[in-house]
């Protein structure tokens, strides 16, 4: 692309930064709609953020990424936070506003499109959650949000899990959230299961972990959504389609997270046709 005078910068801010797809996500959309737009990943030092969320409204930036160990801190540092981001308790999308910024959270928002993509639903279904870290946290939300008839919420540290699912149950005003000891598993209600994994477990390069391998568990689990994307496969999707069950990866929760930002500061609406050719990109770097 060519760079003049009115030329808009998107960005990311984050640490680190260095292993980014968001600027593929984000060059690739500009290039394919046809938008002066470039989006550059911005390093941010412990103790900057509010200096550098300062200087971008000073710079005008259209809108921002923000990403770990950004996306609760950078909260303190907004004009505005949309009433999803709030809940969430944390923000990784920026958008310009009279002042500042407004914050939002398009992961959840991303991780539901990706999700419909695939024709997986949360409506009326009995899900697992594994783990009850940020992530999680988020899911879990997500999930008594978009109507799931229960959630089971299992992690190692059973503590961590009754905290977010008080929370979570309080705010949505029903006992949806259901917290579980890993080790329990075994004490899950027979039944058909969608599975989504929001440990941190099973990450590269430890490709060979799985937060449970017990094959009893995976007999449960019709579908399996892991929120890791690296390695492209990993164990617990293995686990589940040696199970018969379907397994997808994160890869297409991160592209929505995107294209739902791109969006936001475009005003516009991404095409199906758009989504899958950034879709592409992304995964040729996998294979
Ligand atoms: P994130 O922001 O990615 O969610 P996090 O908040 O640090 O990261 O949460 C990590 C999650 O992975 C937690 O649920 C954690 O379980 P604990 O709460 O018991 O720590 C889970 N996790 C990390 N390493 C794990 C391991 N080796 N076995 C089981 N669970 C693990």
């Amino acid at each position: 692309m060519e760079i003049d005078g009115k030329t808009r910068t998107c960005g990311l801010l984050g640490n680190p930064v260095e292993h980014t797809l968001s600027p593929m996500i984000h060059n690739t959309l500009a290039e394919r709609l046809g938008h002066d737009l470039v989006y550059v990943p911005f390093l941010v030092e412990k103790g900057r953020l509010g200096e550098a969320v300062a200087g971008a409204a000073a710079l005008q930036l259209l809108g921002l990424n923000v990403t770990v160990p950004y996306k609760s801190e950078v909260i303190a540092h907004l004009r505005e936070i949309d009433g999803l981001a709030e809940d969430i308790g944390a923000v990784n999308t920026l958008v310009r506003c009279a002042g500042g910024y407004k914050g939002y959270n398009t992961d959840m928002e991303g991780l539901y499109r990706a999700m419909e993509s695939e024709g997986i639903r949360i409506r009326g279904e009995s899900v697992i959650l594994l783990g009850a870290g940020g992530a999680a946290r988020a899911v879990a939300y997500l999930c008594a949000v978009k109507g799931a008839d229960k959630v089971w919420m299992l992690n190692r540290t059973l503590e961590k899990a009754r905290t977010v699912a008080e929370e979570v149950n309080g705010k949505v005003g029903r006992a949806v959230i259901c917290p579980m000891s890993t080790a329990d598993h075994r004490m899950l209600p027979e039944g058909k299961y969608l599975a989504i994994q929001g440990t941190s477990v099973g990450l590269a390069p430890n490709t060979e972990d799985a937060a449970i391998t017990d094959d009893t568990f995976y007999e449960k689990i019709h579908t399996g959504f892991d929120l890791i994307y690296s390695p492209w496969e990993t164990k617990f999707m293995r686990l589940v389609k040696a199970h018969g069950g379907e397994a997808y990866n994160g890869l297409k929760m991160l592209l929505y997270q995107g294209v739902i930002a791109y969006e936001l500061w475009n005003d516009v609406r991404v095409s199906e046709e758009d989504a899958q050719a950034v879709y592409d990109r992304l995964r040729d770097r996998f294979r």
